[in-house]
């Protein structure tokens, strides 16, 4: 293919990029000794991500992980920074290798665990807590675990005492209220199984009330 004036844009958008990754990657990890967080190897940023970890209280993040902060930086449109913070002392946010986070808040309570492979589109919010805790109409919080290889789509929350299991996709938009079991795509608010991913697989119990009871195998299947 021969390169023309009209490869230009393009070029500068990837070189402009590239530059970005190095910039804020060096800031990051500065960032991350600075608030003694623990951050494995080959971690990316681009734009600045927000760290906060109350003292005593734990953040591990694995290795190439990566954090899409600045509007740019992922073309579905991210209208925030990465925010990963820790409320209280005994709180733990741990996020294992390969993790990919566009615009994404997590803030921790108690305790927010990311398997590996966790891709968490942009804007997604996951929290343990309802933020008000003096507040008496709130419950209390309760720890969030997201299985492995997990793909959580665009603008999605998933809220505390949530469990999603491996290999699962949760659908732009959705309102995880509950557990999600491993191997669905689940959708909706409240979040609920829509699909199967491996289809000679029993039909998932769901403590999200019916999901696929209301619908025929084969649809579920489809
Ligand atoms: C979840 C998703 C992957 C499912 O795609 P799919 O398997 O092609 O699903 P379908 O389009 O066949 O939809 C199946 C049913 O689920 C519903 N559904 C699908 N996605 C939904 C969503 N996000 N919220 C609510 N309902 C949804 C559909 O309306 C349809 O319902 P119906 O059978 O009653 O008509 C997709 O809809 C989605 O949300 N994509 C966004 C991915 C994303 O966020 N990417 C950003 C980059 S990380």
């Amino acid at each position: 293919m021969r390169l023309s004036m009209d490869w230009l844009p393009h070029v500068a958008y990837v070189a402009n990029r590239r530059v970005r990754f190095l910039w804020s990657t060096w800031q990051a990890y500065v960032g991350c000794r600075w608030w003694a967080i623990e951050i494995g190897r080959g971690c990316r940023f681009h734009g600045k991500t927000f760290f906060r970890r109350y003292p005593v209280s734990k953040i591990t993040i694995g290795n190439n992980c990566t954090f899409l902060s600045s509007p740019n930086a992922n073309l579905i449109g991210i209208n925030r920074p990465c925010m990963i913070s820790t409320m209280s002392p005994d709180a733990q946010v741990r996020l294992g290798n390969d993790c990919g986070l566009s615009g994404t808040v997590i803030a921790a309570f108690k305790e927010i665990v990311l398997g590996e492979h966790v891709i968490c589109g942009a804007n997604t919010l996951i929290t343990d807590s309802d933020w008000h805790p003096e507040d008496l109409r709130s419950g209390g919080s309760a720890p969030v675990v997201i299985g492995s290889n997990v793909w959580v789509g665009v603008n999605a929350t998933v809220l505390k005492g949530v469990r999603i299991g491996d290999n699962s996709v949760i659908g732009g938009c959705s309102v995880v209220t509950c557990d999600i079991p491993s191997n669905v795509i689940a959708a909706g608010n409240p979040c609920r199984v829509i699909k199967l991913l491996e289809p000679s697989s029993p039909l998932p119990e769901s403590a999200c009330g019916p999901g696929l009871a209301g619908r025929t195998r084969s649809h579920a299947t489809s």
